[in-house]
């Protein structure tokens, strides 16, 4: 098998489906828990990755979020997000549109100007120093209430000029869209794109349900359309994003190895796929490291992974124009 790292690493890369939050590595939750005097409940930076073993999605919600504790002010969220901007620039990402969670902050106190500000002071500093262009965009917490999502849009309206887009995401199974339609409807009236995790744990239904009832123009993961024959065909005619995390599906158990993940049979049904980290501090590996584990695994051809990163640009936000300079360097890579 030949060894297509060299290429992987040449490939200028977009990542569609990265949580903020997810970034956070070990060394730096202890650094910001001595600042703010927090207790944390590993003792070494060791015992706490060795915790990072999921039985599925929840498993590591509950330990994402607790950790997401350490960051208090204005100051951890611009550290977390230019760190996060250094690894990206390491793997020669061009482009990131980035997740973050309010209502994971919001319930803790912390005032979501500090959250904004601080990530988008990084990511204007990413954007001037490191050349990495960006979209931010805010997830509602499914597992909490439509009122509680429909409050946290009415609180974030004031810094809606930072914000590209809106989207869904925590425990999926029980929290289907559809619980969601009214939020969403009032975010695509402000004018705003929506994207929805579906089909990551959840049925092909949530699938269907995220396209019809929240009329996401993405599907973060949507790894479980491969169930559904006439959803797969359907995806791939409208040529729907789905923003796969290869790595993250094997460690919340979405798939039972990296052999057995559907993302090659759903690029060779014709959908629209890209390879993203999502939660990267938590899961073994950035977004180059997806693409090497991914390659590998699935035996990629380098057309297959050139078509993978031109459709990770193709499904992004970004002008027409970038757009085409960043697939003239994927065609010349
Ligand atoms: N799924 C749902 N919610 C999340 C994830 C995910 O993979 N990562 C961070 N929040
Ligand atoms: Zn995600």
């Amino acid at each position: 098998m030949q060894n297509h790292d060299e290429l992987i690493a040449k490939l200028p890369k977009t990542e569609l489906h990265l949580h903020i939050e997810g970034t956070l590595e070990p060394e730096m939750m202890f650094d910001k828990a001595r600042k703010h005097g927090i207790k944390l409940n590993h003792g070494t930076v060791e015992s706490l990755r060795a915790a990072y073993d999921f039985a599925n999605l929840q498993a590591f919600l509950d330990l994402y979020y607790a950790g997401a504790d350490v960051l208090r002010d204005e100051a951890d969220f611009y550290d977390l997000t230019w760190a996060y901007l250094l690894r990206a620039k390491a793997d020669n990402v061009v482009h990131a549109e980035i997740f973050f969670d309010p209502q994971t902050h919001s319930a803790r106190g912390i005032a979501l100007s500090d959250v904004v500000n601080g990530i988008v002071g990084a990511l204007t500093d990413g954007e001037q120093h490191l050349g990495i262009t960006w979209r931010l965009i805010p997830n509602f917490l499914r597992h909490l209430s439509e009122a509680d999502a429909m409050a946290t849009l009415t609180e974030l309206q004031q810094f809606m000029q930072h914000f590209h887009g809106f989207g869904l995401d925590s425990s999926e199974v029980g929290h289907p869209p559809s619980k969601f339609s009214r939020v969403f409807a009032k975010v695509r009236a402000l004018g705003l794109p929506v994207v929805a995790h579906a089909g990551e744990e959840g049925p092909p239904s949530y699938i269907i349900e995220a396209l019809d009832d929240l009329k996401v123009t993405r599907i973060d993961h949507g790894i479980r359309a491969i169930e559904d024959a006439g959803l797969t065909a359907r995806l791939a005619r409208e040529q729907i994003p789905l923003t796969v995390c290869p790595l993250s599906n094997v460690r919340l158990r979405a798939v039972t190895s990296l052999e057995a993940h559907p993302l090659k049979r759903l690029l060779t049904a014709g959908c629209s796929v890209s390879i993203n980290s999502d939660d990267p501090a938590y899961f073994g590996g950035y977004v180059g490291e997806n693409y090497r584990q991914t390659a590998k695994a699935l035996q990629l051809t380098p057309e297959e992974l050139k078509t993978l990163a031109a459709m990770s640009i193709r499904g992004s936000w970004l002008s027409d124009a970038a757009k085409a300079k960043h697939l003239a360097d994927i065609a010349a890579a």
